[in-house]
């Protein structure tokens, strides 16, 4: 546990490039404990590649970036690996489900990993899909639409009961009212677990409700 009001994650100056074109510019970022921001921007500004270093998964880059006050640079494998299964939670725009699992199996494999406890994980597990409308029955992944796909992958990041949850254009493949009923959850499931939650969003709707819109925009964050 870190120092009282040192926030979730501090990153400071924080640049990244991909074969010689900096995409991430001295960019920073504080999340507070609890708090919901939208991260906007156009496609290719660099919001994935955002979450992906926040989230502890991409380490090359410049910058400090502390989560929950653990210096990321100064971790080893096995610590980072710990920090990814049960600090942060992550849902992937293109969501990489295993096809050939059910719902359930895909959500319980990060418990499994982390060695949590299989029963809790399971029943909230089930409450969770349940409460989205995800059928929890014997289907494989593969065959399921893209939108229960895209919910299956928000219970995933929400099992391991993160203290923040990054999702990518979480919502971007459902109608407006699965989308009210996913982020009605998240609010629920944040008021009693206290997790963050930063998003990738571009519904307006979700946009009101957030605390803090950020617009990446020249690799930097402004408020919007
Ligand atoms: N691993 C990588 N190798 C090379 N280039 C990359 C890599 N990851 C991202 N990029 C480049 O970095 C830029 C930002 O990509 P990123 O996926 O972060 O954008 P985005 O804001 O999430 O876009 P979108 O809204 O389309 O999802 C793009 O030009 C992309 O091609
Ligand atoms: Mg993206």
């Amino acid at each position: 546990m870190s120092p009282d009001g040192e926030p979730m994650v501090r990153a400071t100056s924080i640049s990244r490039s991909f074969e010689g074109i900096q995409v991430l510019r001295n960019l920073d970022l504080h999340v507070q404990r609890g708090e919901f921001i939208s991260i906007v921007g156009r496609s290719g500004a660099g919001k994935s590649t955002l979450l992906g270093i926040v989230g502890a998964q991409d380490t090359a880059f410049r910058g400090k970036l502390l989560i929950d006050g653990s210096d990321v640079e100064e971790l080893d494998r096995r610590q980072l690996a710990a920090l990814r299964r049960t600090t942060i939670g992550f849902v992937f725009q293109d969501f990489y489900l295993l096809p050939n699992l059910t719902a359930l199996e895909n959500v319980l494999l990060p418990a499994v990993f982390a060695g949590s406890d299989l029963e809790m994980a399971t029943a909230q597990a089930r409450e969770v899909l349940n409460h989205l409308s995800v059928r929890i029955d014997d289907t494989m992944t593969s065959v399921l639409s893209r939108g229960e796909r895209q919910r299956v992958a928000v219970a995933r990041g929400l099992v391991n009961r993160p203290q923040i949850l990054l999702a990518d254009e979480p919502s971007a493949s459902l109608d407006d009212q699965s989308e009210k009923t996913l982020f009605n959850l998240l609010d629920e499931l944040r008021a009693e677990q206290g997790f963050a939650l930063v998003a990738v969003v571009h519904s307006g709707r979700v946009l009101e409700r957030c605390d803090r819109v950020l617009e990446l925009r020249e690799g930097k964050l402004h408020e919007a």
